[in-house]
């Protein structure tokens, strides 16, 4: 490992996983909270679990259109299949917009949360099934180390700030 990777690593309190494991570990978590929005009928639970889905794809998806996408573009891989993604980020901005302006019990307030994980569902397929995304992304060499730091850091400072505004 060059020595400035090893500074930059030891500075951090865990070495960032790289750029596809990280946003694995991140569909993987809003998976997680959507089956468990699904599976309770608590009001307040629902609320809790909403602003998490919320603020993890906030984060998440700035991530991938600041960092993620434009190195995948810059190494190659197809616009077509960032363009589709970016695209498919915007329709769920707007839905979680409303579901953050909205609570449990407005009107279609758990649809839209459900929706939202079924979009999510769909974006995430595409982005690591065979021939999507992330696949495409490996096999144009990317280097997954160095970009992973770059995203955890950027995540981290969006993480942080999203705390400090609650
Ligand atoms: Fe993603
Ligand atoms: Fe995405």
């Amino acid at each position: 490992m060059p020595a400035a990777a090893e500074i930059h690593t030891a500075a951090r309190a865990k070495p960032a996983p790289n750029a596809i494991r990280l946003l694995k570990n991140d569909h993987r978590e809003v998976e997680d909270w959507s089956d468990a929005f699904e599976e309770t009928s608590n009001g307040p639970r629902k609320q809790k679990l909403a602003r998490q889905i919320c603020t993890a794809l906030t984060i998440h998806t700035k991530i991938e259109e600041e960092i993620f996408y434009p190195a995948c573009r810059e190494a190659g891989v197809e616009d077509d299949l960032m363009d589709e993604a970016v695209v498919e980020h915007g329709a769920a901005k707007k839905l979680i917009a409303e579901i953050e302006a909205g609570k449990p019990g407005d009107e279609h307030w758990d649809a839209k949360v459900k929706v939202l994980g079924e979009m999510i569902q769909h974006h995430v397929k595409e982005e690591e099934q065979m021939g999507g995304i992330f696949s495409k992304a490996r096999r144009a060499g990317l280097d997954l180390e160095e970009l992973g730091q770059k995203m955890q850091a950027r995540k981290d400072a969006l993480m942080k700030r999203a705390k400090a505004r609650r």
